[in-house]
């Protein structure tokens, strides 16, 4: 029979797969197969995402094909209304003349890369320590509930999709989200929203939800870009002093 501390032990390891499931947007870093993504439906990019292959492809140097993987993946996820299937990642693997392994390794390890449909605004979550300190916690919460969707899910009427990211580089407007529309891919949209609280965020989602725009950016009235909210407190000067330089043009000074 196993013991108490024994079931707590497995209890938590359970627990832990499950989170660690949850922080795998897409569930395990392997495929399985679906309906909808499988090895026996074909996919293939459209003729004008083949002249941009093109342009892409001219930039690397014959032997360094690999370089256009990235490009392809995005190239296909936009074609693609926000997704890569997995018959996308075979030919990426074959215009770029690589394992295909090499571009699942490249699509498992980059969080803008999603393996499975999401709805039309695909939301998520900076969850680094900055924006973790800053309240990301309570606004994914609030977003859970608000949404009646738990992490990595989509809403039934497929609006919101909720994901979570590393940092995005706003530690200083935390906590932050970046929201992606790929339903027009001649115009899709990818945008980062900062300094949020869950009032800020829900006024966001509603603006969403009702096709109303949005202000990207931070959300704070008072702030511009990164500065402190209260205005500037250093570098008050209009022009910062220019670095010291000798004067290169200067007459050599004559010889005591
Ligand atoms: S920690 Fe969230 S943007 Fe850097």
């Amino acid at each position: 029979m196993q013991s108490a501390l024994g079931r707590r032990t497995v209890m938590s390891t359970t627990a832990i797969q499950q989170q660690q499931q949850i922080r795998n947007f897409g569930g395990e870093m392997r495929h399985h197969n679906t309906d909808v993504n499988n090895q026996r439906i074909p996919w293939d990019f459209t003729q004008e995402s083949y002249k941009k292959i093109e342009v892409i492809m001219a930039k690397f140097p014959r032997s360094r094909r690999k370089s256009g993987v990235i490009p392809l993946l995005h190239l296909a996820q936009v074609q693609n209304g926000g997704w890569i299937p997995v018959t996308a990642m075979y030919k990426i693997a074959k215009v770029c003349e690589v394992a295909p392994m090499s571009v699942f390794e490249t699509v498992t390890f980059y969080a803008m890369f999603n393996r499975k449909p999401v709805g039309k605004y695909h939301i998520q979550f900076c969850v680094t320590t900055p924006c973790m300190l800053r309240g990301c916690d309570n606004i994914i919460h609030h977003t859970e509930a608000y949404l009646n969707v738990h992490m990595g899910g989509t809403t039934h009427d497929k609006m919101f999709t909720i994901g979570e990211m590393e940092c995005m580089g706003c530690c200083v407007n935390a906590p932050m989200i970046v929201v992606s529309d790929y339903t027009n891919p001649d115009n899709f949209s990818y945008e980062f929203y900062e300094d949020l609280d869950w009032e800020s965020l829900k006024a966001v989602l509603n603006a969403l939800r009702d096709g109303k725009p949005t202000r990207p950016g931070s959300q704070l009235p008072n702030r511009k870009w990164c500065e402190p909210a209260g205005g500037k407190t250093s570098l008050l000067m209009s022009e910062p002093p220019k670095p010291y330089c000798r004067d290169l043009d200067a007459k050599p000074e004559p010889k005591k």
